[in-house]
């Protein structure tokens, strides 16, 4: 016997799916067969940014990159670039390795365990292509499905510690026949299920499929669940960037060690990243080159680890260092720079475009 409240009906999941599911671009219509790239691109990206973002990514990616192949014989720079300000850039380099791997053995591993052995690929993802492109009975569990299960079950032990009994009471309701019979839609019928109707915060219970067997609901836990464990501060950390110049207007840049935060992608060149604020002497000795630095502003960035202060500094030069690399200041928006630097790089901009207008 279980010992848990009694198990959700995932029939009357299905049902409420066929009626409500969302039409997502990376969802397989009528009688289409699911491009398994299509879905572990659309689950990859899908994992640490909202649909709303996605959305547009995702299609203009697989234009850009319309297989597998494609994307494994296409250089770095040029993924980096198609991935810049989704954020999260581990995901785009276990991306474009795992695409390598994929396209090298000819094809997508096609159950759980296999995809779950190619280098990159997650416990998530390999359940997610599965169940969704391959009809295999997985159950990928993320935050929404986390949740659902914490309410259904009225799941009181905080998170993250209960992640592993969130993750056996989804699958033991996907072990029911009928989820079973269509794993691909039990997955997204939980995914949309918690991303429209048993959202954070406010969730809509009338219109619930499982409202009459939802244990967080009877107890009059559901927006309460599920709990979280306190957070750790996230630190604050310092750093100085540089708006390097020429006379001809180009902008140095320079590209990030392939492995850490931000690996592998262009950034403006600065100080490191360090708990204490910078002077701005102390800072310029890591300026790519000495200059009359100016002040041009300052952003701040929250990562998932800590809440970045970075200041710009604004300078010429007649000739820009060799190192690095160089981009035309109308063009760096579209550089691919992560969006930080983006950030960055728009104060330089501004500041750069008044001095050009300023007569004196
Ligand atoms: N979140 C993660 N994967 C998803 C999917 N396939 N559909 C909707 N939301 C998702």
């Amino acid at each position: 016997m279980p010992a848990h409240a009694p198990a959700p009906d995932a029939a009357l999941l299905l049902a409420w799916y066929d009626r409500h599911r969302r039409d997502l671009p990376w969802r397989a219509r009528g009688d289409e067969t699911p491009d398994p790239y299509a879905v572990w691109l659309s689950e990859v990206m899908l994992q640490q940014t909202t649909v709303a973002a996605v959305r547009p990514r995702f299609a203009r990616f697989l234009a850009r990159f319309p297989t597998v192949e494609a994307l494994a014989a296409a250089p770095w720079e040029e993924v980096a670039r198609e991935w810049a300000g989704l954020g999260y850039y581990a995901r785009a380099r276990n991306l474009h390795a795992t695409a390598r791997v994929v396209a090298e053995r000819g094809g997508f591993p096609r159950d759980e365990a296999g995809l779950a052995a190619l280098p990159g690929v997650g416990a998530y993802t390999a359940a997610a292509v599965a169940a969704i492109a391959f009809g295999r009975p997985a159950v990928p569990v993320d935050g929404n499905v986390e949740r659902v299960m914490a309410r259904v079950f009225a799941v009181a032990a905080p998170l993250p510690g209960a992640k592993g009994r969130l993750a056996a009471l989804a699958r033991e309701v996907g072990a029911q026949a009928p989820a079973r019979a269509r794993p691909g839609d039990f997955a997204q019928a939980l995914f949309d299920l918690g991303a429209i109707v048993c959202t954070p915060r406010r969730p809509a219970c009338a219109l619930c499929p499982w409202r009459g067997r939802c244990a967080g609901l009877a107890a009059g836990l559901a927006e309460a669940l599920p709990r979280k464990s306190a957070k750790a501060e996230r630190p604050q950390r310092f750093g100085v960037a540089f708006w390097l110049e020429d006379e001809a207007g180009r902008v140095l840049l320079r590209r990030r060690p392939a492995r850490g935060l931000l690996g592998g992608m262009l950034e403006l060149p600065g100080t490191p990243w360090r708990g204490e604020a910078w002077g701005e002497a102390e800072a310029a000795r890591h300026a790519p080159a000495p200059a009359a630095w100016v002040a041009a502003g300052a952003v701040r960035h929250v990562f998932t680890h800590f809440a970045l202060d970075l200041r710009v500094l604004a300078g010429r030069v007649a000739v820009l260092p060799t190192e690095g690399e160089v981009v035309g200041r109308e063009e760096i928006l579209s550089a691919g720079l992560p969006g930080v630097m983006a950030k960055a790089a728009r104060l330089g901009l501004r500041g750069a475009r008044a001095s050009a207008s300023d007569p004196g």
